[in-house]
C-alpha cells in the first residue's frame, strides 16, 4: 500500500493516526498567569482530528514569556489549565505536544521578573519595536548570558517537559526557529560568544544539543521533537552559513534519535534544505511551511516528508483533514482575530457541516 496523508505514523512514542500536523501558533489568548485561555481546549480538540496538534509557543520558564497573552508550562496552575486541553484533545482521539518557547531576546524588561533585562548568548538588541504594556518601545539590548548561567537555563526546559507530561501531553517539541532562544545561540548574527558555546557551528548548536539531550533524559527522546526554520529572518535574525550551520545542527540532533525533526520552510532560502537535511537527519521528517494538499501528498508519496504540518489552514480549517478528503473547499483566515481576544476567530471558524 503506498503511502498517503492519511497512512498512519509511528514517531518515536508518537503514534500518529494520519500525517496531518497543525503547526504551532500563538493566539495570544492565555491569562496573564500563563494558564490557557479559558477557550483553549476546545479550540484545540476542534483541530484533533489531525495525526497531530502541536501547541502555540509556550514558555518553559518566566523568563522565555517575551510577549503578551503567551501561556507557560512551568507551574501548577499552567499545568492545570493544558491538562484540560490535552484531555479535551485526547477525547477526540488526537494527539498533542507543547511547544517549548524562549524568547530570549525577543522580550522586553517590562514583562521580564523584577523587570529584568531578557537574556541572551550576546547583548544583541532586536532591530525595531515590540508592545510592551505601555504601547511601543524600541527592543532593548538583551542580558549577555554568564557561561555558568546556561545549565540553569537547560534545566529550565528540562522542567518544563516534565510538567508537559504531567500536564498530559504525548510529548514536547522545541521551538528552535523564528529568531527565539536556542536560534538565538545557532545563528551568528545574535551569537558572538567566545566560550564553548560560540564560534564554529559545533559550538553555537551546543545549546539546542543540549536542551534536547536534557529533554530526552527527562521524558524519554521517543516524546522530543524540534522545529527549526533555515534562513528564515523572523525576528532580524541571520546567519553567515547557513548550510554549514544548520547541517551541523542536524547531525548532531540525529543522534539524539527524538520524535521528529519539524522543518518550516523559509519564504526565501538560499538552498534546497529539505534536499540536504532530509539525508542527515534519521527520523521521521515532518515538512511545513506554505503548504497545499496536492503538494504535501506528493512530498509524502515520494517518501520526501514523513508528515505535512499545516499553520494558517489549520487555524481556519478545524476539520482540515475531513476537507482534504472530501476535496471541500477551505474557509478562508481572518487575519485581523489571529491574536484578538476572546472566541471570535478562534472558536467559531464552521465546519463542514455547518456547525462549529
Ligand atoms: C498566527 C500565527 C502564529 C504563529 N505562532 C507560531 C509559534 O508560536 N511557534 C512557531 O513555531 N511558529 C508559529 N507560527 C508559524 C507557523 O507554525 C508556520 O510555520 C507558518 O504559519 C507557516 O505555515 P503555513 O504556511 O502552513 O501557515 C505562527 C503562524 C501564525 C500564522
Amino acid at each position: 500500500m503506498t503511502t498517503n496523508l492519511y497512512s498512519p505514523l509511528i514517531a518515536g512514542e508518537l503514534h500518529l493516526a494520519n500525517r496531518l500536523v497543525m503547526a504551532p501558533m500563538a493566539r495570544r489568548r492565555a491569562s496573564p498567569s500563563g494558564a490557557p485561555s479559558e477557550h483553549a481546549p476546545l479550540y484545540y480538540s476542534q483541530r484533533g482530528s489531525g495525526g497531530l496538534v502541536i501547541s502555540e509557543g509556550t514558555a518553559p520558564c518566566a523568563f522565555g514569556k517575551g510577549s503578551f497573552g503567551m501561556p507557560g508550562i512551568y507551574n501548577d496552575e499552567q499545568i492545570a489549565g493544558w491538562r484540560k486541553v490535552t484531555d479535551a484533545v485526547h477525547a477526540k482521539g488526537g494527539r498533542i505536544v507543547v511547544q517549548l518557547m524562549h524568547s530570549g531576546r525577543v522580550a522586553h524588561s517590562s514583562r521580564m521578573p523584577g523587570g529584568a533585562l531578557p537574556i541572551a548568548p550576546s547583548a544583541i538588541r532586536v532591530s525595531g519595536q515590540v508592545v510592551t504594556a505601555e504601547g511601543m518601545k524600541d527592543y532593548e539590548a538583551p542580558r549577555a548570558l554568564g557561561l555558568d548561567e546556561i545549565p540553569g537555563v537547560v534545566e529550565e526546559y528540562a522542567h518544563a517537559a516534565r510538567c508537559a507530561i504531567a500536564a498530559g501531553f504525548d510529548g514536547v517539541e522545541l521551538h528552535g526557529a523564528s529568531g527565539f532562544l536556542p536560534m538565538q545561540f545557532l545563528c551568528s548574527s545574535t551569537n558572538q560568544r567566545v566560550d564553548a558555546y560560540g564560534g564554529a557551528a559545533s559550538n553555537r548548536a551546543r545549546f539546542t544539543v543540549e536542551v534536547l539531550d536534557a529533554m530526552t533524559k527527562t521524558i524519554g527522546a521517543g516524546r522530543v521533537g524540534i522545529k527549526i526554520s533555515p534562513e528564515n529572518p523572523h525576528n532580524d535574525i541571520s546567519d553567515a552559513n547557513p548550510v554549514e550551520t544548520f547541517s551541523t545542527l542536524v547531525s548532531a540532533i540525529s543522534e539524539l534519535k527524538i520524535a521528529y525533526l519539524h522543518m518550516a520552510f523559509a519564504a526565501k532560502a538560499g538552498a534546497d534544505y529539505l534536499s540536504l537535511l532530509r539525508p542527515l537527519f534519521k527520523g521521521p521528517f515532518f515538512i511545513g511551511g506554505g503548504l497545499d494538499r496536492e503538494k504535501a501528498a506528493a512530498l509524502i508519496g515520494e517518501g520526501r516528508a514523513d508528515a505535512a504540518v499545516y499553520g494558517v489552514k489549520y487555524l481556519a480549517n478545524p476539520d482540515l483533514r475531513e476537507r482534504f478528503e472530501h476535496g471541500a473547499p477551505l474557509n478562508e483566515p481572518d487575519k485581523d482575530t489571529f491574536y484578538s481576544q476572546g472566541p471570535k476567530g478562534y472558536i467559531d471558524y464552521p465546519f463542514l457541516s455547518g456547525s462549529a
